[in-house]
């Protein structure tokens, strides 16, 4: 006992060395979102009460490929992106995404299965909340000529 508590101030050191080495190497080590082509930071608007009801389906069904606020993750595009500005994907798309599915055709993330269980309602209010993040970083409607 007395022996360890001789060698106590020692083990401190070389526990706070080794912690600081492991936490500078997790930090060289993940690659922050602008490394990867993300979006550099996305901006997430106050919303408004559709648009929140929105952000609650949308976290529960779609942000597993969609990513956080719509950003994208490996599985499924980001849907706050110029492609998906009103003009080229308009609200109609993410009913036929939703009922139909969507075949691989912009991206090489796959196809996209149906969403059964999503309702119109529910759709309306992810429409809101995506609409509501893509006017927030500057996507606006443009003439599709994509
Ligand atoms: C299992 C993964 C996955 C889930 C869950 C998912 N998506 Fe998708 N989604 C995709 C992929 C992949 C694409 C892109 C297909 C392509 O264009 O190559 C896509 C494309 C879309 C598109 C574009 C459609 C078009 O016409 O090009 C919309 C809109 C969309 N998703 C909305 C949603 C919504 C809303 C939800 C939740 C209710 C959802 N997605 C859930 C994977 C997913």
């Amino acid at each position: 006992m007395k022996g360890l508590l001789a060698h106590l101030p020692k083990l401190l050191v070389i526990g706070i060395v080794f912690g600081g080495v492991g936490l500078l190497l997790s930090n060289m080590v993940a690659p922050s979102k602008e490394q990867e082509g993300g979006p550099p930071q996305l901006r997430v608007p106050e919303l408004s009460r559709v648009a929140a009801a929105g952000k609650r389906a949308f976290d529960t069904n779609c942000a597993e490929c969609h990513g956080p606020s719509g950003s994208g993750t490996d599985k499924g595009p980001p849907l706050i992106h110029r492609i998906y500005n009103p003009g080229h994907h308009a609200d109609e798309a993410f009913y036929r995404a939703v009922r139909d599915g969507v075949r691989r055709h912009h991206w090489n993330f796959g196809d996209m299965p149906p969403q059964p269980q999503i309702t119109k309602r529910q759709i309306d209010d992810i429409i809101a909340y995506v609409r509501e993040i893509q006017m927030a970083n500057g996507i606006r409607w443009e003439e599709h000529r994509m």
